[in-house]
């Protein structure tokens, strides 16, 4: 999945990675070669105390030196650009594929799941072709060039690198397999972390209400407990690593010393080959090193690919039809058709055997008790869920066969729990109508009762915060149900969208909107009977059922239930 991953995010960037393998091919090439021109000075210059040989090989030194210098730091520069790139990309194809997602899929993974693999998987495979386009052209070239060169200033002491060389690998490969599974771990219980931490912070107010920061707190302890326990052992295997490797380096550089000045005293060998010899022995094991560190941020790239990869090829369950159909009319009728529907994981159905039509310029009601299926039946019109069996029709077409678009120009909903974006209220309400003028948001919020906002100081200019949090429950309904109306749609689907206000503002409300909605097709779940006794038709419903349906009137003669509820509103405004 990693490479799958990394060879498709990044393709664009080509260049840039040739650019990349070409300077650090000359920087290593450029590396390689100072430690035996440094030799030949020692050997051949200041033995022979020719001094115009020192004068001219250090300046071949310096401009070697130079070269090595100015490639590697434009090597690192055009590779920190591609691997920027390419988390940018991949941070963006994880946002568009799960702004497509239904709430089916965001269950399924968990919103801070969702959000730790945009940001924090991302990172990691974004580091690892950071560290990748850095090393894996030197590395290789730098191991295998300076064993050559190594051997070629000796031969007798290259036993050093065969010794030396597998001693690191073994040691920094034995750490990385430990590390690996530690890795995989760490992405979970961070995952964790942002969960609580999220559930915290949006259920402050309930937190602070229950008194329940105590519990809160504790949960969150334990999460972060797992996170630091996990991220101990992973720095204690760090730990263990760089003392392990300096050891390597500082025996490998004594032992160097130790035999090949025995060479250097018998006069087998030159102090400047020594020197050479012990700067590639160096080198080679920097190589090694750098390799293995690669190869320990390998695995947990890997991982966070793999969580990655998984986002990007769920398949939404709710896509769109390759062909859509274009209705003939744009009247906005809309009809169910023996629709069922049942939650995913939950058996019993929610809704079973529905059918119903709504006419334009009529206002259907749906009444029933909570849990009853009345939301879950009004999301299926702008498929928030899809039908299990029978048919949501909207202008006579199913509503799998509209494009999205079609469906969202034709019904607005203004949901049960109303949400508003950080913004604006203008930015809000143009949410339905881009284009809509100050004149049209002024108009919509007076007819949903919205005024105040207009007696603000800012007016409509004034700020929202994340989820509308800023006003209060009935001021955030009624800017809902002004978004709603600023679309213009054909469909209005109004969920419970007039328990918040009072019983005066409600009947207010209610009478602006018949105007405005008098050709639209209004289907109005309500709780109060107030709301919905001058409907065309009520729909009764008990248990995902419609039980009775027909006017108020008729309701009240034939329907128990309809009299049951008619009955207990009664009694409770007689308390009051
Ligand atoms: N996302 C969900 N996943 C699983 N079950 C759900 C989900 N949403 C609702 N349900 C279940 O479906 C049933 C109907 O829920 P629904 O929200 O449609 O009721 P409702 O009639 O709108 O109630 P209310 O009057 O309280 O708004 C409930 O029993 C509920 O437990
Ligand atoms: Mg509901």
């Amino acid at each position: 999945m990693l490479i799958k991953l990394v060879r498709h995010y990044a393709r664009p960037y080509l260049p840039y990675v040739l650019a990349v393998v070409v300077l650090q091919l000359a920087s290593t090439i450029a590396a390689l070669y100072l430690p035996s021109l440094n030799a030949q000075i020692i050997d051949e210059g200041v033995s022979r105390g020719d001094t115009d040989y020192i004068w001219n090989t250090g300046a071949v030194m310096l401009g070697v030196s130079f070269v090595q210098v100015a490639t590697a730091i434009a090597g690192v520069y055009f590779g920190s650009k591609a691997a920027m790139a390419v988390g940018r990309d991949l941070r963006r194809g994880v946002f568009h594929k799960v702004a497509g997602f239904s709430a089916r899929e965001v269950n399924e993974f968990g919103a801070p799941s969702l959000i730790t693999r945009g940001t924090n998987d991302v990172q990691q495979v974004q580091m690892l072709v950071l560290m990748g386009l850095n090393f894996m052209v030197a590395a290789p070239i730098m191991c295998v060039g300076g064993i050559i060169m190594a051997v070629r200033e000796d031969l007798q002491l290259s036993w050093l690198v065969w010794v030396s060389v597998p001693a690191l690998f073994v040691v920094v490969g034995f750490l990385v397999w430990k590390l690996m599974p530690l890795f995989r771990t760490m992405q979970t219980k961070i995952d964790g972390i942002n969960g609580v931490l999220r559930e915290q912070i949006t259920g402050i107010r309930v937190v602070r209400a229950f008194v329940r920061e105590p519990y809160e707190a504790s949960r969150f302890d334990k999460s972060n407990r797992e996170l630091t326990d996990v991220s101990l052992a992973v720095g204690s295997l760090f730990v263990l690593m760089f003392p392990a490797i300096g050891m390597i380096l500082h025996l490998a550089t004594a032992a160097v010393l130790w035999f090949g000045g025995l060479r250097v005293d018998a006069g087998q060998m030159q102090v400047g080959a020594l020197t050479a010899f012990l700067q590639y022995l160096l080198q080679i094991l920097v190589a090694v090193m750098m390799g293995t560190f690669m190869a320990m941020m390998i695995p947990r790239a890997a991982v966070c690919a793999e969580r990655i990869g998984e986002v990007l090829k769920a398949v939404p369950s709710i896509h769109e039809p390759e062909r859509p159909t274009v209705p003939a009319e744009a009247a906005g009728a809309v009809e169910f058709r023996n629709v069922s529907f049942a939650y995913p994981g939950a058996e019993a159905p929610v809704l079973s055997n529905v059918s119903f039509t709504a006419r334009p310029g009529q206002t259907t009601a749906i009444v029933g008790s909570t849990g009853s299926g009345k939301s879950t039946l009004v999301s299926m019109l702008p498929r928030l869920f899809d039908a299990g069996s029978g048919e949501v029709l909207l202008d006579g077409v199913p509503v799998t066969e509209l494009a999205r678009e079609e469906i969202t120009r034709r019904v607005a909903i203004v949901p049960q729990r109303p949400y508003l974006f950080s913004g604006t209220i203008a930015h809000n309400l143009r949410f339905g109508d881009p284009d809509a003028a100050d004149e049209e948001l002024r108009d919509a919020l007076a007819v949903a009762q919205a005024d105040f906002v207009l007696e603000q100081e800012h007016g409509l200019e004034s700020r929202v915060s994340q989820g509308g949090t800023n006003v209060s429950g009935g001021q955030r309904q009624r800017l809902c149900i002004a978004r709603a109306l600023v679309a213009k749609p054909k469909v209005y689907l109004f969920d419970d969208s007039f328990s918040a206000l009072d019983v005066a503002t409600d009947a207010r409300l209610r009478a602006a909107l018949k105007t405005r909605t008098k050709d639209a097709t209004v289907i109005i779940v309500a709780q109060r009977v107030a709301t919905i006794r001058d409907a065309d038709q009520i729909l009764v419903m008990e248990h995902g059922q419609i039980v009775d349906r027909g006017t108020h009137e008729e309701l009240l003669e034939t329907s128990p239930t309809y009299q049951e509820i008619v009955e207990s509103q009664i009694a409770a405004e007689e308390v009051a």
